[in-house]
């Protein structure tokens, strides 16, 4: 069996993650909020309409924090038209997504549905059809205590207490031409940095996140991020980068080592902000919020055929994720770790049904999808300090990004729990790995559990009618002098260690 060889170096450290990095997304697009999250008369519908049963999936996922309203969605939304009395709340045509929106669900309501499954939510203001004033009033209603105008409004519609909303983002994706008042650099750098200042006289405590280029294949990326920092730098705390992969020319290999296209979208938005930053001569970093991510394989949107226009929750952007697209997941959530000095939130790009981990039937049962796993293993697992891995494993050719090596890892440090996990993904799709580990300094520690997730078939997936096809399971710990474990081919894995 041929090996591979990672190094681990108790000083070598790349940050403390910020648990926000294990982010995901909840957009008024298909059936992610209604018949998603919100079904009245669902069996497992609570008091309000949320679905018990999608709940406890996302409990189970422990997301630290969830992007709302949108997307392509907040450009043309008026975030009036959700608070007040339910029945009062307008029916609009909703041009994003061709759809009717019926305003059940509004501001009130999510921060509601994020304290029932323990994460914090993160707002975008609408800088399509709306600008300075509607987002100043939008902070001022969630998160001024009392006694001024919004602020008792949100009081009369029966929440006292503020929302405190930490994260802001400055619109959505301006610079793609399929946006609701879509903005040139300047035009957008402009908007952003008047919200950006008026939001934050309104709360000093916010943090504000800056529109970055909707992909690094943006003919006008990164001179967008370069004109847009040039006129935020001062108010923003963070870009947004946004990407979604997929295998398009049915090409596998080619398909896993896209997260390599990622690393360098990483680290071209890392030097542009540090540019502006030198050309400022400022001292404060922009930190990086990859606030869409995913693999749209299975869920791609078909903008040519699109459903019957104007209807609620159409199914849109959904799909049965297969083993496959788990391991992408797992190469990309590796990815954003491995940057975890300077990428502070990602969002995995949605929740639920719309490219979403968790899938729910109308009236029926919902399930985790295959890339449901590696998400939940690296939130759970995956909080504490990044630290540097050096791998050394036997490479592949490929066409876009040359040789790219099998093994795809990164490792974690729980310093308190004395515990270290490595995430890692074996794109052979052929052999085995046998891992060999030099844990310097890490005296001690030794392989606890290894949970992998694999399949006999990389096309299988997870159904309504089977839920379980692609499931985890431990494996047998290997132990042989320096080897630490075996990755099957095509696998997904979690090797956790601890001293003992
Ligand atoms: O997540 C689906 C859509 O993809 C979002 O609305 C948009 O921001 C992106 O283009």
């Amino acid at each position: 069996m041929k090996t591979a060889e990672i190094t681990l170096d108790k000083d070598y450290r790349i940050s403390l993650i910020d648990k926000r990095l294990y982010g995901s997304f909840i957009e008024h697009m298909g059936r992610a909020v209604y018949n998603g999250i919100y079904e009245k008369g669902h069996r497992t519908a609570d008091s309000m309409g949320f679905r018990r049963d999608v709940s406890d999936l996302v409990k189970e996922i422990d997301v630290p924090i969830v992007r709302y309203p949108g997307g392509n969605f907040v450009s043309g939304y008026n975030w009036e038209d959700g608070i007040g009395p339910v029945e009062q709340r307008p029916r609009r045509l909703e041009l994003a997504w061709n759809s009717i929106e019926t305003n059940e669900v509004g501001i009130n309501e999510f921060a509601q549905w994020a304290k029932l499954v323990g994460t914090e939510v993160m707002l975008a203001v609408n800088l399509g059809t709306r600008g300075v004033d509607a987002a100043r009033n939008l902070v001022e209603y969630c998160n001024h205590p009392s006694g001024t105008y919004w602020s008792d409004l949100r009081i009369s519609h029966g929440v006292k207490e503020p929302h405190k909303v930490k994260v802001w983002c400055l619109g959505n994706e301006m610079d793609g031409s399929w946006q609701i008042g879509t903005k040139t650099a300047e035009e957008y750098g402009r908007i952003a940095c008047e919200a950006a200042k008026v939001m934050k006289w309104v709360d000093p405590s916010i943090e504000l996140v800056a529109c970055g280029s909707s992909s690094n294949h943006m003919p006008t990326f990164p001179q967008w991020e370069a004109t847009v920092l040039e006129h935020t730098y001062e108010y923003v705390d963070y870009i947004s980068l946004h990407r979604y992969l997929g295998n398009t020319d049915n090409d596998l290999g080619e398909y896993l080592a896209q997260s390599v296209d990622m690393d360098e979208f990483i680290k071209s938005v890392i030097a542009t902000c540090d540019y502006v930053k030198a050309k400022k001569r400022s001292k404060k970093t922009i930190n990086l919020s990859f606030d869409e991510w995913n693999t749209s394989q299975s869920c791609r949107i078909n903008y040519d055929k699109k459903p019957e226009p104007w209807m609620i929750a159409p199914p849109l952007a959904e799909g049965l994720y297969n083993l496959e697209d788990a391991l992408v997941v797992g190469c990309m959530i590796i990815t954003l770790i491995k940057h975890a000095d300077r990428v502070k939130i990602g969002c995995l790009a949605q929740l639920v049904n719309v490219l979403g981990p968790i899938m729910t039937q109308n009236g029926g049962p919902s399930w985790r999808q295959t890339i449901f796993y590696p998400y939940m293993h690296a939130s759970r697992y995956g909080r504490g300090i990044a630290l540097d891995i050096k791998v050394n494993a036997p490479m592949y050719e490929t066409k876009a990004f040359g040789d790219v090596p099998f093994i795809e890892a990164a490792a974690v440090l729980d310093e308190e729990a004395s515990e270290i996990t490595i995430f890692a993904v074996n794109r052979n799709q052929d052999e085995a790995l046998a891992l060999k580990g030099n844990l310097n300094g890490f005296e001690g520690y030794k392989v606890k559990e290894h949970i992998v997730l694999d399949s006999k078939d990389p096309k299988a997936v997870n159904s309504a009618e089977h839920p379980d096809t692609v499931v985890p399971h431990t494996v047998e710990i290997v132990h042989e002098d320096d080897i630490i474990t075996v990755l099957p081919k095509l696998s997904w894995n979690v090797i956790r260690l601890q001293r003992v």
